[in-house]
This record gives structure tokens, C-alpha cells and sequence, in this order.
């Protein structure tokens, strides 16, 4: 973790020669370590003479030791990374490295983070959270059924419990809040589905990022923006590790079968008149809610159709 950072991140001004003290540096040395963080992170410091540097925002960093020993009682270990490509890459190679999971890494930024049907999932340094919790399976595809639905219910508890009451579900696995995206889910999987494999949970949540985003081309929310406050990002890491494990649990016993009530009674597109994408394929029908494995029903043309994949994509009906 970077010292420099950690000191900075209430956004107040720090003189040169104190950060230099507590890191031991000479100020010359401040300003070239404080330049390369900013071309190296991407984060923005303002230097006024006579007051020192600031950020131009504050941050809430992730603490390292309290996420460690939050994460013992559930047996996972905590790897914390300052910045990765992405936190699911890096949680798939250190499983398939021998790493035995469950294993959770998070980072302060994601340099090519993922996001479902191949698109770029924005990861500024400190600002969100970017999560990866990397599972071995061995008993066969059963668990699996299900589990990103599951997953959107866990993220959608600790989502409420930060503040967002009317935060919802959009099938598969988006978190919508005011009708913007606030949190997505991406699972990959290594391995044979059907008897060994490694499965890493993926969830990005936009936390305390404000402003606007060149990056985004949907609308979208975030914890911040909706409360008006900086969040602890550590404590919402550790509250989401509770309900994982919770929800984690729940589907292991009964599967997603066990959870399908509550989730069609977060799904904020029940009974809505909506479109499914597939690629250039448009299916156009009213959403009936999902069935014992998660597959989304829509009644279309009169008939009950399920559907499932990770390529679809669900829209609200637009006949223009
Ligand atoms: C979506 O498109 O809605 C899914 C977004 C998932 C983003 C998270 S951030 C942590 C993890 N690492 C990644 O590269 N992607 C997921």
C-alpha cells in the first residue's frame, strides 16, 4: 500500500517536508514520487505553494489487516493488490497456480477490468470496489445453476444495508439503483464444469465514484452519489463478505431453487414489457420472473419461453 497515498487520502493539504518526514524522503523527492503516482494511478494531486499537496478528492483506501482478519472466521484468505488488469484474471491464475481458494482478491484499480458480453468495467484507482472471490468446485455443474442470481442478492444486501433501500435486480445479475447501474456481476469459470474446476465470482461496485465518466456508455450510480457521503470501502468489502458467505451457503444446500421467491421479488422488471437481445436477435415479450435455475421467463407470443446465456441481454421495451 502506498504511504504517500494513505497519508493523502482524507484530501486535506500535507506539506512536502511532513509526508517527506514519515516516509523518509527529501521534498524533492515527494514531488518526483507524487508525479509518478499520478502518471503511474491516474489520480489527479494539486501542489499550492506555501500549503503543501492534496488530493482532489479524498479516498477511502482499502486496509489490508482489517480485510485479512475479517475474512479468517469464513476461511478465505485476502490477497489485496494495489492495481491488476483484473481482479477476476488474477484470481483465476493464482487457483490455477496452485493457490487453493477460497481466495478473495481485491484491488484499487483495475487496469482492464470485465465486464459480461466483453466489455471494459471502469476501475479508477480507490474509488470503487473491484472484488474477485475464486472458488474450487468439484461437484459437478449443480452448484453452479444459478449462482450469478444468488450472488445478486448478496450484493444487493450490502448495498442496503450502505444506504440504498430501493436498490433492485435486472436479470440476469445487474444492480440497479433510480434505474442506473450501481453494481454488475461477472463469473468465469477454468477447469471442467463437470467434475473439477475453479470458479471466480466477479463483482464491481461503484462506491465513491463521482462526476462524469467518459468510459460509461450506460447511466450509472454509485453508493456516493446516491448518500452524499465518502464510503468506507474496507467496511463495505467486509459486509459483502458476509452475505456472500450467507448467500454462498444458502445455495450449496438447496441451490438456487431455495432463492428464487426472494430474488423475482427484487427483480425490478417483473411484469414489465421488455426486449431480449441475443447478438442482432431481438425476442420481444412481458417478463414472467425466472425459474428453478435461474433461466429468465418471458411470456412471448402468447407462450411461457425460458431463456438463458451469458451473451443475453435484457432491455425495456422500446417500439421506436
Ligand atoms: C457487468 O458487466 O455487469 C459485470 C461487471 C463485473 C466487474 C467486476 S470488477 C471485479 C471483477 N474483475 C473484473 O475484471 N470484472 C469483475
Amino acid at each position: 500500500m502506498q504511504k504517500l497515498l494513505q497519508l493523502l487520502q482524507d484530501g486535506e493539504f500535507h506539506s512536502g517536508e511532513s509526508l517527506g518526514r514519515a516516509i523518509g524522503l527529501s521534498r524533492a523527492g515527494v514531488w518526483k514520487r507524487l508525479q509518478g503516482l499520478e502518471a503511474e494511478l491516474g489520480i489527479t494531486i494539486f501542489r499550492v505553494r506555501g500549503r503543501g499537496y492534496r488530493l482532489s478528492s479524498p479516498l477511502s483506501l482499502l486496509r489490508t489487516d482489517e480485510l485479512g482478519e475479517g475474512l479468517a472466521p469464513y476461511g478465505w484468505k485476502a490477497v489485496l493488490t494495489e492495481s491488476v488488469s483484473s481482479t477476476n484474471a488474477e484470481a483465476l491464475r493464482l487457483l490455477s497456480t496452485g493457490a487453493s481458494g477460497p481466495l478473495l482478491v481485491v484491488a484499487e484499480k483495475q487496469s482492464s477490468g470485465r465486464g459480461r458480453r466483453g466489455r471494459v468495467w471502469v476501475s479508477p484507482y480507490g474509488a470503487n470496489l473491484y472484488y474477485s472471490l475464486g472458488l474450487q468446485l468439484d461437484g459437478g455443474v449443480y452448484p453452479l445453476e444459478g449462482l450469478s442470481l444468488t450472488i445478486g442478492l448478496a450484493v444487493r444486501r450490502a448495498l442496503v444495508e450502505f444506504g440504498c433501500e430501493t436498490v433492485g435486480l435486472k436479470w440476469p445479475n445487474d444492480l440497479l439503483l433510480d434505474g442506473r447501474k450501481i453494481a454488475g456481476i461477472l463469473i468465469e469459470l477454468a477447469g471442467d464444469p463437470s467434475s473439477i474446476c475453479q470458479v471466480v465470482i466477479g463483482i464491481g461496485i461503484n462506491v465513491n465514484m463521482t462526476g462524469a465518466i467518459a468510459d460509461i456508455d450506460q447511466p450509472w450510480a454509485s453508493l456516493q452519489g446516491h448518500t452524499g457521503r465518502l464510503v468506507d470501502r474496507t467496511a463495505l468489502a467486509l459486509r459483502l463478505s458476509h452475505w456472500l458467505q450467507r448467500y454462498l451457503e444458502l445455495h450449496r444446500e438447496n441451490g438456487f431453487s431455495g432463492l428464487r421467491q426472494e430474488w423475482e421479488a427484487c427483480h425490478l422488471w417483473q411484469g414489465a414489457e421488455a426486449s431480449l437481445l441475443a447478438g442482432p436477435q431481438r425476442i420481444d415479450g412481458v417478463v414472467l420472473g425466472v425459474d428453478q435455475q435461474g433461466a429468465l421467463r418471458m411470456q412471448v407470443a402468447g407462450e411461457e419461453r425460458h431463456f438463458s446465456g451469458g451473451e443475453l441481454s435484457l432491455r425495456l421495451r422500446d417500439d421506436s
